[in-house]
């Protein structure tokens, strides 16, 4: 008998995670899978990234840290936050967590009662609806279209508030599509929230550094958003660090004090000896990491010449992060070396099991039409793969 709780068994495994143990699968049984599914840059932390870990070991870093994160890193990302994005963030405003999905999940967690909406532009990241579960909210999808971009306009985000509607949540750019919401966009939505001032926002610019055409705008810029929205951050992206595991917000000081709480009870201060690395990524100038966003930028138009190539993929041109999102439901009620396909996981699996090549399904992203595929690999293996996908299907 499942004894386990009714929140577990209702929780969805992270479909990119599942992606890669199918692929790590198959790779063990000798097959030579090229992995396109994960979101993480295929590049080392940078040199002088790892030195400060190396000398915060031999300076004894070794005890807990104060729960919402050393103050010298919290002074860090404040000088950011005011250097990059021209936000003005205090230190009782800034919590440090173990990695952006954790900020998330503090988010929801301090947000959200039994019941309370989050608008979620789709295609969202994964997480984004399964976190807002987790808390007993209900995530409400707002299906965007590839000829806008995959960009929510103020009037879908108007048609989904409703009186319980708590929050948006949102990240630009865009983990899947790429998309970068310019300025004016987030005024137009902006425009409409004016008029609900009890629905707080949740901006999530992770991605913020991998943007090709620049202009990166936070929401929190505007004065009269700036009292309600999150700002959320890390460096697992921008500074090839997944694995040290550390993200911030910065937040009216309320939500901030209820999350550093929360995080008292649950996991206490970030890794310290991945915080004090952390000061000296976010102390550097943004060039320092420039080499990897113009490799990304290569990559991209790589990936978009092979895949306009194939019938069916249809594509919007990402303008950031590392993915594409292309549309194949143009295959829907094919059948292809015997096998049906009906919908995006059919053809994701497809891809797996005749190209050798792991991508993740549309619909983990809310998104029936599409797939993502992430151009996080060497412009070899992206070659490879988009060859074979093209001759799987023909
Ligand atoms: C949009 C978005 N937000 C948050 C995260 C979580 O990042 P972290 O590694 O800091 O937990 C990811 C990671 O894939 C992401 O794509």
């Amino acid at each position: 008998m499942n004894q386990l709780s009714d929140r577990i068994n209702n929780l969805a495994t992270s479909a990119t995670l599942a992606m890669a143990a199918k692929a790590r699968e198959l790779r063990a049984e000798g097959k030579d899978i090229i992995g396109l599914s994960l979101g993480e840059p295929d590049f080392n932390t940078p040199d002088f990234i790892k030195d400060a870990a190396i000398e915060a070991i031999n300076q004894n870093y070794n005890s807990y840290s104060p729960v919402d994160g050393y103050v010298e890193l919290k002074e860090a990302i404040i000088t950011k936050f005011k250097r990059d994005n021209n936000l003005n963030y205090t230190l009782p405003q800034v919590v440090v967590s173990t990695g952006a999905k954790q900020s998330l999940a503090n988010i929801a967690a301090v947000m959200l009662n039994p019941g309370d909406e989050v608008i979620l532009p789709c295609p969202y990241w994964v997480s984004y609806s399964d976190i807002v579960k987790l808390s007993d909210g209900v995530p409400v999808e707002v299906q965007t279209s590839i000829e806008n971009d995959f960009k929510m306009t103020a009037e879908q985000l108007e048609a989904a508030i409703t009186p319980k509607t708590k929050m948006i949540w949102y990240s630009s750019p865009c983990n899947p599509s790429g998309s970068v919401y310019s300025k004016a966009e987030l005024r137009a939505l902006a425009d409409v929230l004016k008029k609900y001032p009890n629905i707080y926002i949740v901006s999530d610019e992770i991605y913020e550094h991998i943007n090709f055409k620049g202009g990166h705008f936070s929401m929190a810029e505007f004065d009269d958003m700036y009292d309600r929205t999150i700002t959320v951050n890390g460096v697992s992206k921008a500074f090839a660090m997944t694995g040290w595991r550390i993200g911030y917000i910065g937040a009216p000081d309320w939500i901030a004090r209820a999350c550093n709480k929360m995080q008292g009870q649950i996991t206490s201060g970030a890794n310290c000896i991945a915080q004090r690395a952390v000061i000296t990524a976010l102390e550097a100038d943004p060039s320092s990491i420039k080499y990897m966003v113009d490799e990304f930028k290569e990559r991209r138009s790589l990936i978009l010449n092979l895949l306009s190539e194939i019938d069916g993929f249809k594509t919007n041109e990402p303008e950031g992060a590392f993915y594409v999102f292309p549309n194949i439901s143009s295959y829907f009620g094919k059948t292809i070396k015997g096998k049906t396909i009906n919908n995006a996981s059919d053809f994701s699996l497809f891809l797996l099991e005749e190209a050798l090549v792991a991508t993740v399904t549309g619909e983990a992203f809310g998104n029936k039409d599409c797939i993502r595929i992430s151009y996080a690999a060497s412009q070899k293996d992206i070659t490879e793969a988009i060859r074979r996908i093209k001759t799987a299907l023909s």
